[in-house]
């Protein structure tokens, strides 16, 4: 899968500091196109910083994060606004579900399709039926995501009265409306019981087998076994190890670097 072919995305030596606190410190990776890559390390290690940078909603102090493009011609995603950037084929979920009120699940689908609200306004003006049928077409692929995801029971309930683990899922689901070659998930699995957890690696194994990128941070390192065909692990900022999951369960600066942080909360 991974065997020589280009990296879809390629991360050189970014710098990012909060204040005096160096966030990201000279961090280099690059994410093989296909598969699921997971990004592991203490927490504090910058991760979910590195998925602000890389979405656009951080710009990093400096170093550059390329994104190869459909026609494989680079973008420099540091210079690009985070719409721009999902335009290009990447999109990411959050942490925390953001719950949006009154919103029910088929609501939210519908917002994140792949389609532009400026194109839409002038296809209104200019060509009605058209806009129905596009509609149409968001509104099935809405109903094909929620089945996918396993929603669809749920499609007219408000997304404020789902569960925690429910929004998890929703948030995958919200992903795959834009229909992206790599989708960044930032600890999809945290919180939800195993049998869910189980459930979400499946959606990410399935998403992979699509032909999509999936970079994935995750705590659960059950899950990360499980799913990941490689793994790249962070620790002050930048990468300190990567290869399959066991050859980085066995290096033994890693388990150092993870045993540090326990070391300091235990102080
Ligand atoms: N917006 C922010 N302002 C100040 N410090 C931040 C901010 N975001 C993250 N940090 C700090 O940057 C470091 C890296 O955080 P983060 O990227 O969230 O790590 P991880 O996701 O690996 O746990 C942490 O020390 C964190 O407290
Ligand atoms: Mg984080």
């Amino acid at each position: 899968m991974m065997g020589g072919s280009a990296p879809v995305l390629v991360v050189d030596n970014l710098q990012l500091a909060f204040g005096g606190l160096r966030a990201l410190d000279g961090a280099s990776l690059s994410i093989p196109t296909g598969g699921v890559t997971a990004l592991i390390g203490p927490n504090g290690a910058g991760k979910t910083t590195l998925f602000n940078v890389i979405s656009g909603l951080l710009k990093p102090d400096s170093g550059t994060v390329t994104l190869a493009g459909r026609d494989g011609r680079g973008h420099d995603l540091a210079i690009l606004p985070p719409d721009r950037i999902s335009r290009l084929g990447l999109v990411r979920t959050f942490q925390i579900a953001r719950g949006l009120p009154k919103m029910t699940v088929f609501e939210h689908l519908m917002l994140y399709g792949p389609d532009q609200p400026g194109e839409r306004l002038w296809m209104l003006m200019s060509n009605p039926a058209a806009v129905r049928r596009c509609e149409d077409e968001l509104s099935e692929k809405a109903l094909a995501v929620a089945r996918r995801v396993r929603l669809d029971h749920l499609i007219d309930n408000p997304v404020t009265a789902l569960s925690g683990g429910q929004k998890k899922i929703l948030e995958i689901g919200r992903a795959l409306m834009a229909e992206p070659r790599l989708i960044l998930f930032d600890e999809p699995a945290a919180g939800v019981n195993p049998t869910l957890a189980e459930a979400i690696g499946d959606q990410l194994r399935a998403i992979a087998a699509e032909g999509r990128t999936v970079l994935l941070i995750e705590h659960d390192m059950a899950l990360v076994g499980r799913v990941a065909d490689h793994v790249i692990v962070m620790a002050l900022g930048r990468k300190l190890a990567e290869g399959s999951f066991d050859a980085v369960c066995d290096n033994a600066e890693v388990q150092r670097a993870y045993l540090g942080v326990r070391a300091e909360l235990a102080a």
